[in-house]
């Protein structure tokens, strides 16, 4: 029976966040590192992450230009945990390396006989193909999540033995430098629904804390795969936010969830902001919110469309915004992000990174309902202004579940030179990376910029710069490898950009 997650069980959540730093829930392995993950951090360096069940005094990371000789240390004293987290979230920078380089790296306590690997980001200018995959809305897999089965009212189950998007990103991972998760990060949210839905056993609110925390940990698991030795840049989605989905409705039983039963630790991004460690010092940016890094030929920006969109907005994630998800903003400073996004496409050397790409979490030019949720027109408001003044050639989204591949535009008007040397944005949206109920059906007809779009098939974007006036954008099928959409860009430009020598070869597609 469901009742045992009415309100008046909410007391004993409180009591759950007092007693659960034990760190031994789902195991103990005490300092052993599992859920690695890598993050660039600037040219010449990068974060190793990792958690670990116990605190770390001083976590460490050995590494070298060599399997066998591991020469250099770096350590920290970032082993940080959290109300309701199980585990402590151990962060070590890594400074002064050789950029474009193969590194062997190992942190400390760790099992694995042989070192991971990663290779340090690309020189601004250095004008080599090469290719990122792309991701927004991927949630965890298996048992917890999208499987081959769904609860009453859910959709989209996998088929049986269907690849699912992590395997895919695992398979085909030697294909690209990196891997880019604009945003719902596992989907732990929605344990109160899978639980409603009669997908998970029921608990009560307090014992859905701990699925939460479980749901959370075996996406970071099973993400570790292609984590431990590809970068993993992320930005906020709405799903980071807190604990109920923004809002979960009992229909059975008549009783609608809000934020109010999510105890500290699964509120305002706690368990995003613990967990990773984004570029933002290097770039002005503020935490894994907003921020901007520069590899090869390509400036990359992450926007945060969920909080701190300035200019007098309630952002969709705030207190009082189209979510319910009550968090954020997460600076003080008046229309900080904007301000800072300006800026920042205002610095770019467009002679060493012609290209500048956006993700942010949500679309404004989508086939969705035209609601505030799923087209965030106050996202378009403060956001497309700066795309259209600087050039911006694509900007990324997902939020809303399938995938659409739009022409360039700008302020609604069809930029009639196409992909070939438009002026205005290229806009694609692809949440179709799959979670449980993991797709949406777009609204037709289609609206006049869309130029390809699908709501069927889970898969992820794969994006390859091939030089300084010429990208492609890839949609890959997860269940089987195949392109199901493929387009061009063209921009006219001269840039100062070179091959470099030491290229490593990839697998082309
Ligand atoms: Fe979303």
């Amino acid at each position: 029976m469901f009742q045992t997650l009415r309100p008046s069980v909410v007391l004993s959540a409180v009591a759950f966040a007092a007693c659960a730093t034990s760190k031994t829930a789902g195991g103990d392995n005490g300092p052993v590192p599992m859920q690695l993950r890598l993050a660039y951090s600037g040219n010449t360096g990068m974060v190793v992450s990792w958690n670990t069940y116990s605190q770390l005094s001083r976590p460490t990371v050995r590494y070298g230009l060599s399997p066998h000789d591991l020469y250099e240390t770096a350590w920290s004293t970032i082993s940080i945990t959290y109300p309701t987290s199980t585990t402590y979230n151990n962060h070590v920078q890594l400074r002064d390396l050789k950029p474009d380089t193969l590194y062997y790296y190992q942190p400390e306590f760790s099992n694995s006989t042989t070192p991971y690997t990663f290779r340090t980001s690309r020189p601004a200018g250095d004008g080599t193909p090469y290719s990122i995959a792309v991701v927004v809305d991927l949630g965890t897999m298996g048992p917890d999540g999208l499987t081959t089965h769904v609860g009453k009212g859910a959709g989209n189950p996998l088929r049986v033995n269907e690849t699912n998007t992590i395997q895919s990103l695992s398979r085909f991972k030697s294909g690209y430098d990196f891997l880019w998760h604009a945003g719902d990060i596992a989907y732990a949210d929605y344990w109160l629904k899978e639980e409603i839905q009669g997908f998970l056993p029921n608990t009560t609110i307090a014992e859905g804390a701990a699925v939460y925390e479980r749901i959370l940990n075996d996406f970071y698991d099973e993400m570790t795969v292609v984590t431990a030795d590809r970068p993993y840049m992320v930005g906020p989605g709405n799903h980071e936010a807190n604990c109920d989905n923004g809002g979960t409705t009992d229909k059975v039983h008549n009783i609608t969830y809000d934020v109010s039963i999510c105890i500290p630790g699964q509120t305002n991004f706690t368990g995003y902001r613990n967990h990773f460690r984004m570029p933002s010092s290097e770039s002005a940016g503020l935490g894994n919110f907003w921020y901007s890094f520069d590899h090869g030929m390509v400036h990359y920006i992450q926007i945060d469309t969920e909080t701190d969109l300035g200019h007098g907005l309630i952002a969709p994630d705030e207190p009082g915004g189209s979510e319910g998800e009550d968090a954020g903003p997460f600076s003080d400073i008046k229309n900080a992000q904007t301000n800072w996004l300006a800026k920042d496409l205002a610095s770019v050397d467009r002679s060493k990174t012609p290209w500048i790409i956006v993700a942010g979490h949500r679309p404004w030019y989508v086939s969705a309902q035209n609601d505030s949720s799923d087209v965030c027109l106050d996202c378009q408001n403060v956001f497309e202004p700066l795309f259209i003044q600087y050039g911006v050639d694509l900007v990324l989204s997902g939020h809303v579940h399938a995938y659409e591949r739009n022409v360039p535009l700008a302020n609604y008007g069809v930029d009639p030179a196409g992909l070939n040397n438009p002026k205005a944005p290229w806009y694609i949206t692809n949440g179709a990376a799959g979670h449980y109920d993991g797709l949406d059906s777009l609204l037709e007809p289609l609206p006049y910029y869309s130029a390809f779009a699908q709501d069927t098939a889970y898969g992820w974007s794969r994006i390859t710069f091939h030089n300084c006036t010429h990208m492609t954008h890839e949609f890959v099928a997860s269940a089987n490898g195949t392109v199901l959409d493929s387009a061009t860009l063209f921009k006219k430009r001269t840039c100062d950009v070179q091959k470099n020598h030491g290229y490593r070869g990839h697998d082309s597609h």
